[in-house]
């Protein structure tokens, strides 16, 4: 298999009711992790990173968006399943087109500086025309997720998607994929939320093109079958990747047998005690649970 266009994967699901997943991932081990799990299910999958945490300010090492383009892009071709590749949440058009240059065929733009909806439309009409010249991928959003702090809370740029608004933004701009607003929560790991049914068939029916649920992570699992025959046809995952992550080197960190191993059965050699392998099957086991969960499991064939 290889690297698949983003429109490909997301408009095949879009056809075949299911969810594609997007498993966020920050560096080698956790995206070789994703595609152990697709290969296991068989599922198509998309791969990548966030473009607003690569270009953080405040990062101690200032990071090459071009070494995670070339780093996804090869571990998507060397796939057993059809992989696309996504610089998610990008804060700025410079980073929307460094990642297509870099290699990413799908970005995303989220506009967490609060910035007023016309220069949003704008950027992402403009971010739209470079990226179809290269068959490159475009995500909106309409609307702004809540963000919680381990609890659900709202923060202060919450607001729902409107669907008047979604259609407009979506024909001026031209985007392929929507982002929507609908009671999902980014970061919520307590408690689950619950998506406003009637406001997302009202936005898929109005914009008719793919809809896209961030949170994935909190979304209460009932409600993922019925957001799917609304139109939803990607779902983002991300913090509960880390938390399985970190909870994998807690625990190895715990137990004796580590503490009292050579570090370099700890760490690059991959078998039983190495902290990082171990880690990685965990996480993958949990990507592994969202792909039954999205119904993209046995899809690969894109059939
Ligand atoms: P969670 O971290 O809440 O799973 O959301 C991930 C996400 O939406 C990435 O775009």
């Amino acid at each position: 298999m290889a690297l698949v266009s983003m429109k490909e994967l997301v408009e095949h699901a879009w056809k075949n009711r299911y969810a594609v997943g997007y498993f966020e991932s920050w560096d080698l081990v956790s995206t070789l992790a994703v595609i152990d799990a697709a290969e296991k299910m068989d599922a198509p999958v998309i791969i990548g990173f966030n473009g607003g945490f690569l270009v953080n300010q405040e990062r101690n090492v200032k990071e090459n968006i071009f070494h995670y383009g070339a780093m996804g892009k090869a571990i998507a071709c060397h796939a057993k399943v059809p992989v696309a590749l996504l610089l998610n949440e990008c804060e700025d058009f410079s980073t929307m087109v460094q990642g297509i240059l870099a290699g990413f065929n799908g970005v995303m733009y989220t506009n967490d500086q609060g910035i007023p909806p016309q220069e949003v439309l704008t950027l992402v009409k403009r971010t739209v025309e470079v990226a179809h010249l290269c068959g490159v991928y475009v995500e909106g959003e309409v609307g702004h997720l809540p963000t919680a702090n381990g609890e659900k809370e709202m923060g202060p740029m919450a607001t729902l998607s409107d669907p008047e608004e979604a259609v407009r933004f979506v024909r001026e701009t031209g985007v392929d994929a929507l982002s929507v607003s609908v009671g999902n929560v980014h970061l919520l790991e307590k408690g689950k939320a619950h998506l406003d049914h009637s406001l997302l068939e009202a936005i898929g029916r109005a914009v008719q093109i793919p809809l896209v649920l961030h949170g994935g992570t909190g979304i209460d699992e009932g409600d993922i079958k019925t957001a799917i025959s609304l139109g939803v046809s990607k779902i983002n995952v991300g913090t509960v990747l880390k938390r399985v992550f970190l909870e994998s080197l807690i625990d190895s960190f715990a137990d004796p047998e580590v503490e009292h191993s050579n570090v370099h059965d700890l760490l690059g050699k991959g078998g039983k005690k190495d902290i990082l392998s171990r880690a990685r099957e965990k996480l993958s086991e949990e990507v592994a649970r969202f792909i039954t969960l999205l119904g993209s499991a046995g899809k690969k064939d894109l059939r």
